[in-house]
């Protein structure tokens, strides 16, 4: 029985920390209103739709994309996955309207990297400097390195705060805040650095014209004609200008961190 309500317990804890990626939100149908009227989703998200009315309503796009009837105490799931606003009503009460807007696939990144940051339980708990930058910007950078990148995966020693690492059993993800991206871990005997702002403000002491060459060639510019052995610059220098500018941006505005005096192994 303990080990059911423990079971239970860990389920339901997943269930509310599953921070970004497709989610499925709702809007009920109540009082012969949609509610909300105006829900804002990320592309590839679903909505549910749920009569709570004794009444049969439908859930019909404007232009007829779709329709379905849904009798009382009956739902209706549909996942979006065009960008776009998309008006409905109810057949039967066509007073009963409501529209859901799809963010654009660059809305939904930066969104997605914005409550990577800032969504309660939050995955990467650091507090980001935003003076001076395109909020935009950062969080679209958030993206890239944390759901994209996994710079953390080789910066960051520990990679996971202690407790949630999410390759162990019951453990639920959170990453290490305290020394996020400062280095310290050991990639086939070559220790990553530290890449969070220097006392200039500079990630990695690096200018955006530094950091941009250094990804797109692999040459370290304190040590001119070598390559950098390690560091996966063959795949990162591919990127855009725009979602270089993108990562420099975030990682200009991630806190300042010391990299731990004790080396982390990668995958240790
Ligand atoms: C596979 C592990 C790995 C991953 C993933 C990784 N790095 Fe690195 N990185 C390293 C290592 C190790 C070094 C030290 C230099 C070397 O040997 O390549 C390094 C060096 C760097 C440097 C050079 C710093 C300096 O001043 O010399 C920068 C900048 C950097 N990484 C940025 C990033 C960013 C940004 C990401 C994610 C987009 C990332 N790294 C992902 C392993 C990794």
């Amino acid at each position: 029985m303990s080990r059911l309500i423990r079971f239970l317990f860990a389920l339901i804890v997943y269930l509310i920390s599953i921070p970004a990626g497709a989610a499925t939100l709702s809007v009920n149908i109540q009082n012969f209103l949609f509610s909300p009227a105006i829900l804002t989703i990320n592309l590839g998200d679903s909505v549910k739709w749920l009569n709570k009315d004794g009444t049969t309503h439908s859930i019909t796009q404007d232009n007829n994309l779709w329709t379905h009837d849904a009798s009382p105490g009956s739902s209706f799931t549909r996942q979006f996955n065009t960008e776009g606003s998309y008006s409905y009503h109810c057949r039967f009460h066509p007073s009963m309207t409501g529209k859901i807007i799809v963010r654009t696939p660059e809305q939904t990144r930066i969104n997605i990297g914005q409550n990577i940051v800032t969504v309660a339980p939050k995955v990467l708990p650091i507090k980001l400097n935003l003076t001076g930058k395109n909020a935009n910007t950062v969080y679209l950078g958030s993206y890239i390195v944390n759901a994209q990148s996994g710079c953390a995966n080789c910066h960051s020693c520990p990679t996971y705060a202690v407790g949630h690492n999410p390759y162990k059993k019951g453990e639920v993800k959170q990453f290490n805040a305290r020394t996020y991206l400062a280095g310290g871990v050991s990639v086939k005997g070559v220790v990553s650095a530290n890449l969070t702002p220097d006392t200039t403000g500079k990630p990695a002491g690096l200018t955006l014209a530094q950091f941009k060459t250094l990804l797109r060639t692999g040459h370290d510019p304190d040590a001119p004609g070598q390559f950098l052995p390690v560091m996966p610059w063959p795949f990162f220098g591919m990127m855009s200008d725009h979602d270089l500018d993108a990562i420099y941006s975030y990682l200009s505005s991630i806190p300042k961190a010391v990299t731990p005096t004790k080396a982390c192994v990668l995958g240790q």
